[in-house]
């Protein structure tokens, strides 16, 4: 009793005490926020400080110019702190698969997630969370604050040789997916980056491409992905891309950076250059570029002593200068880069713990495209399996580029791959043989497959083949078509004649096409499956784990069936500039323009066959929230445990739509065998909407609507009506 009224006093105390202060000022002032430190920090800087937070370097030798001598070695940026004020260095680090490092003798060795594409495919955003989180901590103990991971551009392209760093074709999952990764990564004090803004959906002349597309469009499309990703994992940063947008670059684009991002969106982080992406000091100070990076990658250093200099002559008011030194500083703050910096202690990294994060997430995007006569998952009934290509006896192959990173020990495969950039090709040194060895009775024989008729001899001595094929795509070079590369189609072909007991694996980073589909008894897309990936290869293959992930872009029948069924640029010289006409899709990208044009893909967005069967009951759908909240049943009817995932697709009733039907939402369930369970789904109102130009804000049409819940785009399942009242929200807005 005594107790109580102790404490009752002191909380009347308490309270009396913070009421009066409420009402006669003399409240104890809230700790400012990230915003009022960095006004105040900027307050206090000289000129010459704010020029050097706004002027990035490459942290590795080149072009003569060496490295910072307080850089990360081998890293992919630094800009020096201001000691007196307590700011520290930027050590910026690539990219989104892990900690990468550029080309050298002596890499870092850390751990490799599976490609964005493969983590997109998981549908599952805990599990890019999860990946983010421990991304970022090997940054933070490689002593990198800064991280240049957050790749979001749209899958229009998929000979684009960047879509492995990407999040597929669809702006909601795409944006949801990435922007869980950025916020896992920082959550470690860590500054993630969403890129490349925007539409640098190509590798084919990246910095001359001028890509066309309409404001609608374009907000409807890939901006749409990128205002997600930035509401959801609010980056700190904001790399532009290497392309121009409508006659403009885009690090000097007054339209993304300034009207899109900064005023429509509210963006109040900073905008940095890809490395060789800044073209100029006063049209890009002024249109919204508000970090210079990676020197002497570009032709000048516009953000050096030229800046100051058009800030001395009033070209750039001061108070552009000091917005650009905020929003660097705020997003610093924010992520709580003063009271936690980075050390390089890479001993602390749990090596283990994190190959397990990446396994899982690799093992949940692994897509299932076929399963002819079920003849996946493995039993152990076979004597003799060949395991034919891929290099499948000593690692998994990764994708190439800046975002490279190395493997502990080294890669298995002697390079095979271009002698400088984006070279070398590395595989990591997880045997899905090995792995696949330790869970099966069968006597294994591996042969290299590049002689299709011994590879065919082979299976036909054999009880069951898989053949692994390999695609390998790299930054800065995109693929010539959607074709399997060195005639692996042909030793497929031959494989699947000697054995109809044949499993194909596919290690790529695109979709590719599959000559050879009817004649094999199962695919499995395995994407770049990262450190662990033999062993969730074998977890797939073998049903330890259900088949989970779903396509998270069109797999094409043929490149005729795309917008641009030739690659704009691609027959050019080097150095010409061209134009891309995405107006030609415009927001129909992906499904949507396999859906508007009534064409049959090889595999749909959103397929991917699971070991056990679900149904989906109970469809309600109502309006909520502006948008739409559905809700049902997930039964898993099947004999074995798996994970289901419903795909909501909305349509508008009649016409008005860029497309026939957009994802609204999904879920991942995770169902033991008979086990149902409740699926709640928000639809975002965006995706119910049209972005008007003329006022600049989203529309919802009065009207009937169509829910349906669908195992893919081509799948539908059953729909429900509802009824929409007309609604318009702003531009930033949901
Ligand atoms: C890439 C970026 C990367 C940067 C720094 C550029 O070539 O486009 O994605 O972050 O290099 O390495």
């Amino acid at each position: 009793m005594k107790e109580v009224s102790k404490m009752s006093k002191r909380w009347a105390l308490a309270l009396s005490t913070a009421l009066c202060a409420q009402f006669s000022g003399l409240a104890q002032a809230a700790p400012d926020g990230p915003d009022e430190r960095a006004a105040k920090a900027v307050a206090a800087m000289t000129l010459d400080e704010k020029i050097r937070t706004v002027f990035g370097y490459f942290s590795t030798d080149f072009k003569g110019v060496a490295r910072p001598r307080e850089g990360v070695p081998f890293a992919a940026g630094f800009i020096p702190g201001v000691e007196r004020l307590g700011i520290p260095h930027q050590q910026l680090t690539d990219a989104g698969i892990g900690v990468a490092t550029q080309r050298n003798d002596k890499p870092r060795e850390l751990t490799s997630l599976p490609a964005g594409i493969a983590t997109a495919a998981t549908w599952n955003p805990a599990l890019a969370y999860a990946g983010g989180a421990m991304i970022g901590k090997e940054a933070r103990l490689s002593g990198h604050n800064v991280m240049l991971a957050g790749g979001v551009n749209l899958q229009r392209e998929p000979r684009n040789g960047r879509n492995f760093e990407y999040g597929g074709e669809d702006p909601l999952l795409a944006g949801i997916m990435v922007g869980e990764q950025i916020r896992g990564i920082q959550s470690n004090h860590v500054v993630a980056t969403v890129k490349h803004f925007a539409f640098n959906d190509q590798e084919t002349g990246r910095s001359r491409v001028n890509i066309k597309i309409d404001d609608a469009a374009g907000r409807m499309s890939d901006l749409l992905a990128f205002q997600i990703a930035i509401e959801r994992g609010d980056p700190g940063s904001v790399m532009c891309g290497y392309n121009l947008v409508n006659g403009f670059y885009s690090c000097e684009n007054d339209y993304l950076l300034n009207q899109v991002l900064k005023r429509d969106w509210g963006y109040k982080g900073y905008v940095m250059s890809d490395w060789g992406a800044t073209h100029s000091t006063i049209p890009a100070a002024i249109n919204g570029l508000d970090q210079q990076s990676g020197w002497p990658f570009d032709q000048s250093p516009y953000f050096n002593e030229a800046l100051k200099e058009a800030v001395q002559n009033g070209h750039v008011p001061e108070r552009r200068l000091d917005d650009m030194a905020q929003r660097i500083l705020r997003a610093m703050y924010a992520n709580g880069l003063m009271e936690h910096p980075v050390k390089i202690e890479p001993e602390k990294i749990d090596m283990a713990a994190h190959a397990k994060i990446s396994q899982a997430d690799a093992e949940e995007g692994m897509v299932l495209l076929a399963n002819r006569g079920k003849l996946l998952p493995l039993t152990d009934s076979y004597q003799t399996i060949a395991i034919i290509g891929g290099h499948a006896d000593v690692g998994v192959l990764s994708g190439g580029g800046s975002a490279q990173v190395y493997p502990v020990g080294g890669s298995p495969v002697p390079n095979e791959g271009p002698e400088g950039f984006p070279g070398p090709i590395i595989y990591h040194p997880s045997s899905p043989l090995k792995a696949l060895a330790t869970r099966l009775k069968a006597r294994f024989i591996y042969h290299d497959g590049r002689d299709a008729a011994t590879a065919a001899r082979l299976a036909a001595a054999s009880d069951l083949a898989i053949v692994f094929a390999t695609q390998w795509t790299a930054e800065d070079i995109d693929q010539a078509d959607i074709k399997l590369p060195h005639n692996q189609d042909a030793t497929i072909a031959a494989v699947a004649a000697a054995n109809q007991r044949t499993v194909v694996v596919l290690e790529t980073g695109s979709p590719v096409s599959m000559p050879w589909l009817d004649n094999v008894g199962a695919v499995l897309q395995a994407w770049y499956p990262g450190t662990n990936g033999g062993e969730a290869i074998a977890r797939v293959l073998t049903g330890e784990v259900d088949a989970s992930g779903r396509l998270p872009a069109t797999f094409p029948a043929s490149e005729a069936q795309l917008p641009r069924p030739r690659l704009d640029g691609a027959t050019l010289p080097k150095d010409a500039r061209f134009a891309a006409d995405y107006n030609i899709e415009g927001a129909a990208v992906g499904y949507k323009w396999f859906d508007k044009h009534k064409l049959k893909p090889l595999f749909a967005f959103g397929h991917g066959l699971s070991y056990t069967s679900f149904s989906y009951t109970d469809l309600k759908a109502r309006p909520k929230d502006g948008g739409i909240e559905v809700n049902l049943k997930v039964n898993n009817t099947g004999k074995r445990d798996g994970k289901a995932v419903p795909q909501i697709y909305v349509a508008k009733n009649g016409a008005g739509w860029e497309a026939p039907k957009r994802l609204g939402g999904w879920q991942k369930l995770s169902l033991r065998a008979g086990e149902s369970g409740d699926a709640v789904i928000q639809v975002d109102p965006r995706t119910l909407a049209v972005f008007d130009s003329k006022v600049g804000k989203w529309k919802i049409a009065a009207g009937d609507y169509t829910v349906t819940v669908a195992t893919a785009a081509d799948a539908p399942v059953r729909s429900v009506q509802v009824k929409l009242a007309a609604r318009e929200f702003a531009a930033g807005g949901r």
